[in-house]
């Protein structure tokens, strides 16, 4: 519970604006206190009424009403809050941001404020894209915003990509790590750290049209890569084949097999953060050949060799060992037990260890139960969505480097 705790709720205009009646009853189940500010394109996909049903309080709308500005005026509205957020984020407002331009009560209190703001961005796929709007985020970022979201999916106007407002889960997640740091805003605990990540399956060649792979969709390592990224880390992600965008602000180096990961691993090095997130096929074809094998009535037999261990290798440096380097036990049973095996064998500092037996819908879903387990501590984690396990994890990350600094 973050009893006490105060937000300022910025609800711009777009269809996504729907979710942000769920996001106030969740924030005021927390006992998070929530105020909005519905911008007048807001308010014609959600009605100030029903906000002021779930807020139990006022709604403000108008930058010139002389019954506002009397009770509380827009610079009161950003200071009396612990937090502001604007959900949907259009790109119009997030223009607005970036170029300081306050011609509502919304871009006015955003401009007023120097809190913590976070923004939750839902547009069309091709806005979201577009070399404007991407400018405006990484300089609001590099401002100090805290960016959630977008994410990828179908969207109201019937196109799919990147554009949809993250679920309100993910943004009470962002808000709860924001109150739990002591109001510290979490980003750019990072800066002049660098981190390599590797995600996602690999794909290890049978002959040149058929591999072998696994399930692993890179969900889980590339939001901890976007995590890091967002706390100011110079982060490389290195991402066997998966159908996800890369991740804004991270370098990305597009692998297939386990061999090459590691050599884009050892290129990438030093670091001092190693997040060793994909499912590395632990086996390879030994000899692919380099023309299709066909089919003439005798089956084929593979020859497999081991494939190398990258998590082993990089914990096992002579020279330059990243200062944490964290690996993950995906199982199917006997989590806690395997997973510390897996810490004392590879020689990692911390394993993230899943249950990834199907009916827990781990691999390729949306979230993960995951454990954290070093040479004396398991830490149980809630469920979370995966985005929420990474910046979790990224958090405790910028914690345990700054307690462990010399
Ligand atoms: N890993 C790696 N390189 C490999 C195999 C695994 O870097 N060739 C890393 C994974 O990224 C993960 C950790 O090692 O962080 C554990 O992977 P997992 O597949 O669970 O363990 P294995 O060592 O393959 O053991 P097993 O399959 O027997 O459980």
């Amino acid at each position: 519970m973050e009893s006490g705790k105060r937000v300022l709720l910025i609800i711009s205009g777009g269809i996504a604006a729907y979710k942000s009646l769920e996001l106030v009853r969740d924030l005021r189940r927390r006992d998070i206190a929530v105020r909005c500010i519905l911008t007048d394109a807001g308010s014609q996909f959600v009605t100030p009424l029903s906000l002021a049903a779930l807020t139990e309080d006022k709604v403000y709308q108008d930058l010139f009403s002389l019954t506002d500005e009397s009770e509380m005026g827009h610079i009161e509205l950003s200071r009396e809050a612990d937090l502001v957020v604007v959900a949907p984020a259009t790109a119009n407002i997030l223009a607005k941001m970036r170029s300081g331009i306050a011609n509502d009560l919304a871009t006015t209190a955003l401009l007023a404020t120097d809190k913590q703001v976070i923004v939750a961005p839902a547009m069309n796929v091709r806005m979201w894209k577009h070399a404007a709007t991407q400018e405006n985020i990484t300089i609001l970022q590099e401002r100090g915003v805290q960016v959630i979201g977008p994410e990828e999916g179908d969207m109201a106007c019937g196109e799919y990509g990147m554009g949809r407002m993250s679920e309100p889960a993910a943004l009470v997640e962002a808000i709860e790590n924001f109150f739990h740091n002591a109001g510290q805003a979490p980003q750019k605990s990072l800066i002049g750290k660098k981190a390599i990540i590797t995600s996602g399956p690999t794909h290890e060649a049978i002959d040149p049209v058929r591999y072998l792979a696994n399930h692993s969709s890179g969900r889980q390592g590339h939001a901890i890569a976007k995590a890091l990224a967002e706390l100011g880390a110079e982060t490389v992600l290195v991402s066997g084949p998966t159908q996800l965008a890369d991740p804004m602000g991270v370098t990305v180096q597009h692998v297939k097999s386990a061999e090459d990961m590691l050599a884009a691993c050892e290129a990438a090095l030093p670091a001092d953060i190693v997040v060793c997130a994909a499912a590395v096929a632990d086996w390879r074809v030994a000899n692919p050949p380099s023309e299709k094998i066909k089919k003439n009535g005798a089956l084929p037999s593979l020859d497999l060799v081991e494939n190398p261990d990258i998590l082993a290798n990089v914990s096992q440096l002579d020279k330059d060992r990243p200062a944490l380097v964290i690996g993950f036990a995906a199982e199917t049973e006997d989590v806690i037990a395997y997973a510390q095996a897996k810490l004392a064998k590879k020689g990692c500092d911390w394993i993230v260890a899943n249950d990834v037996s199907p009916e827990t819908g781990t691999f390729g879903g949306k979230n993960n139960t995951v454990h954290v387990i070093d040479a004396e501590t398991i830490e149980d984690w809630p469920t979370l969505s995966k985005e929420g396990v990474g910046q979790k994890l990224a958090a405790r990350i910028a914690i345990h480097l700054e307690n462990n600094s010399t």
